[in-house]
């Protein structure tokens, strides 16, 4: 293969910026490549290019988007996924797939939530690495973005966010680098907005320092298209590849070597991992992936994916005894399986719910009659729909409603303005359920809505989300329990907007947004401040039930431990509960939030099946970032580890000491007498120098009042010649430590 030292300087510029919408430019000697959206499925322009969905793409498996793979905690099933992905990409002629987003929930408003996998760190950074390694591992070169800190569409090409390095640090970046040192992606996609102050595509703290220096990345960094501003600036910081096509970058780039104003050595590398990535470029002659089981699996994943909320009176599922059954809704009819933007798959065939229920119904011998109940958009006249539906729900034994959020309410370019679902909607659920002797709700949309106005009318709610094309089938065999309900909020569903963590703090203004929050994102804020919402974090239900006990953690060294948990199938029908691990507070110098996930596993157990699970807690789960020393610090002290069926809803609990991180700081005169005080090396000469000074005080005591006060200070204000032997005493033990 070509290498870039050898290439003259216009040309190694020349690769640094694409040819056009989605292919990067040939050298001599060097292929060029197609990277495309992405991720739950293939978008493949074939004619006209555009990066919102805009243009048809050739047709491919639409997959549940990350909204939905979120909820079903299961990193297995990402990878497959990622891996049937992978194979279309390729027949398709795509080198890079542009996915997984990783970005984390921080506001429920978010319009691009449901290409992102979670509030939580770990479950996006776990789901995030399998599903890189499903892509990779079947051939296409994955790209994970938003990199980093894009929580939001409003502004998205300038806000600046203003968040506390800890916060970043624990919050914000570790999905990003879980996958970059788990799974390798082959190139990370830099997002559009400024980190304080600066463009996340010029920002070298970040595409360097941290990214490659502290974490190792050797892949290609690649800018979200048109996030490059500065193409010197974006070079010199670490950016490899400025898509799309920049018409005058590369000859920028050139003139800045030319000029001096930039290293020629940083143009060569960055060309250079555009040529490694030619690497990932498909053969003329790929096989053909089978779109068959492709669609099967997408309706697998479907089933996997929608969350069921509450169900009252055994609602669900649905059978022979429940009576005829009245679907309602548009939304059953014309259904939401994906969100809008730039990852607008254009499915090869999409289950509708309406046939999918029909059918189960007519195999069942149970009549199922339809009522759309409002229209999309403007179409229909509210009243007569409603009222259509109403008498049906009236005269059925059980009535499932779809509603949700439609198309124009949420997207990739803008956020949500509420939580709301449209009030037609909303009257038609309360006057459905004031008329159906059973109701049950299928929620649909990439992002959770309010659910207060209606909630208790019902009885059943399934969280559907966007399930992908097979998303129609799946919801018909979870309502009638062909299927099993697994999965599990990877979101927390608050009561209002009021009570939600960066309320006040979202979208920002002014060209700022802070994270006022800090560490409290989703459910640790919830933990934290006592505040029960909705729908808690971890929350699903399933049709049978679990118990789990035997909760029993150990440590594994000085900063990890292992848990082992017990798990029983105590219902009377298979299915899956997600063990999920809580580290509750912790000791240390820093605020804890709560609960934070430490770990989880998905277990599948027949009736009557018993499981014992062993869990790693590794030192991360234990860990905080300790900004002053720019390094990762397990405090030494107890911790408590907890295992939930959800962030509220807590097993057990159990103690673990550990030894944690011995840290011996260089002290000086602006430390302070405590800091001396506890000082491993130091302290303890030191404290008997406090006790000859301090006048017969006790020395806790003087501690107590004194403490803070950095030594030097001290030492300087102590008074006469009794002042002057104790500043004697002290500077000795200074002296001697
Ligand atoms: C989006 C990216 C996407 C790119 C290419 C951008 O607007 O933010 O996620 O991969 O367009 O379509």
């Amino acid at each position: 293969m070509t290498s870039a030292a050898d290439l003259p300087l216009e040309d190694r510029a020349r690769l640094l910026t694409g040819a056009d919408f989605w292919t990067t430019a040939p050298a001599p000697g060097v292929p060029s490549i197609v990277l495309t959206d992405g991720p739950h499925g293939v978008r493949r322009q074939v004619g006209a290019s555009d990066h919102l969905g805009l243009n048809a793409a050739a047709p491919a498996t639409c997959f549940p988007p990350a909204v939905a793979v979120g909820s079903s905690w299961n990193p297995d099933l990402a990878r497959r996924i990622g891996a049937a992905v992978a194979a279309e990409a390729r027949a398709l002629g795509v080198a890079v797939v542009l996915g997984p987003g990783v970005n984390i929930k921080r506001h429920p408003l978010c319009g691009r939530n449901f290409e992102y996998y979670s509030e939580d760190p770990l479950l996006a950074g776990t789901l995030g690495a399998a599903a890189v390694q499903g892509l990779q591992s079947a051939g296409a070169g994955a790209s994970v973005k938003h990199f980093a800190l894009n929580n939001q569409e409003t502004e998205r090409m300038r806000i600046s966010v203003d968040a506390d390095p800890r916060t970043v640090r624990e919050i914000y970046l570790p999905a990003f680098e879980t996958i970059v040192r788990e799974a390798a992606p082959a190139t990370v996609m830099c997002s559009y907005n400024r980190i304080d102050g600066v463009h996340a595509s010029e920002n070298p703290w970040l595409l360097t320092t941290v990214l490659r220096d502290e974490w190792g990345f050797e892949g290609l960094v690649v800018s979200d298209w048109g996030a490059v501003h500065d193409p010197v600036a974006a070079v010199r910081a670490g950016l490899d590849l400025e898509m799309p096509h920049g018409p005058h970058s590369a000859g920028k780039v050139v003139a800045a070597v030319r000029a001096g104003a930039l290293d020629e050595a940083v143009v060569t590398r960055a060309a250079q991992r555009v040529i490694d990535l030619t690497r990932w470029a498909p053969s003329d002659d790929e096989p053909a992936p089978d779109l068959d089981a492709h669609h099967a699996l997408a309706r697998e994943a479907a089933a996997e994916c929608a969350v069921l909320l509450r169900n009252e009176n055994a609602a669900l599922p649905l059978g022979g005894a429940s009576g005829s059954i009245a679907v309602i809704g548009e939304l059953a009819r014309a259904p939401r399986y994906q969100g809008g933007g730039s990852s607008h798959i254009n499915a090869t065939r999409v289950d509708v719910p309406l046939d999918e229920i029909a059918a189960r119904g007519a195999d069942l011998g149970v009549a199922v009659e339809f009522a759309a109940g409002y229209g999309l958009g403007d179409a229909g006249d509210g009243e007569i729909l409603r009222s259509e539906a109403v008498a049906a729900a009236a005269r059925s034994g059980v009535t499932v409603v779809f509603a949700g959020l439609t198309e124009s309410e949420e997207s990739e370019g803008f956020d949500r303005p509420d939580l709301a679902i449209a009030p037609q909607q909303v009257e038609l659920i309360r006057a459905v359920a004031s008329a159906a002797p059973r109701t049950v709700v299928v929620l649909v949309g990439g992002g959770v809505v309010e659910l207060e106005a209606w909630h208790d009318e019902v009885d059943a709610i399934l969280e559907a989300f966007l399930l992908g094309q097979g998303g129609g089938a799946a919801v018909a065999d979870l309502l009638f329990g062909m299927a099993e309900p697994s999965g599990r909020l990877a979101e927390t569903i608050p009561h209002r907007l009021e009570e939600t963590p960066a309320f006040g703090n979202f979208p920002g203004e002014l060209g700022t947004v802070r994270y006022g929050e800090g560490l409290l994102v989703g459910y640790r804020w919830y933990t934290t401040r006592g505040i029960a919402p909705r729908y808690p974090f971890g929350h699903g239900l399933g049709y049978t039930d679990f118990a789990v006990d035997d909760l029993a953690v150990r440590a594994t060294g000085p900063d990890a431990a292992t848990a082992t948990v017990r798990v029983t199938n105590t219902g009377s029908r298979a299915g899956s509960h997600v063990v999920q691990l809580y580290i509750g507070g912790g000791p240390g110098p820093v605020l804890r939030p709560r609960r934070s996930l430490a770990a989880f596993r998905k277990v599948a157990l027949d009736p009557g099946a018993s499981m014992t699970v062993s869990i790693d807690l590794p030192r991360r789960a234990f860990a905080f970032w300790d900004e002053p020393r720019g390094a990762w610090v397990t405090a030494p002290g107890t911790y408590k580890v907890e295992v939930g069926r959800s962030s509220a809803d807590i097993d057990a609990a159990a103690e673990i000491p550990l030894d944690g991180d011995t840290i011996v700081d260089a002290l000086d005169m602006e430390s302070t007498i405590a800091e001396w005080a506890a000082h491993p090396v130091a302290g303890e000469d030191f404290r008997t120098a406090l006790a000859g000074a301090a006048g017969g005080m006790p020395v806790d005591q003087l501690l107590e009042l004194a403490g803070s006060m950095p030594l030097g200070k001290a030492l300087d204000m102590l008074p006469g010649p009794a002042g002057d032997e104790a500043r004697a005493r002290l500077e000795a033990a200074v002296a001697a430590r």
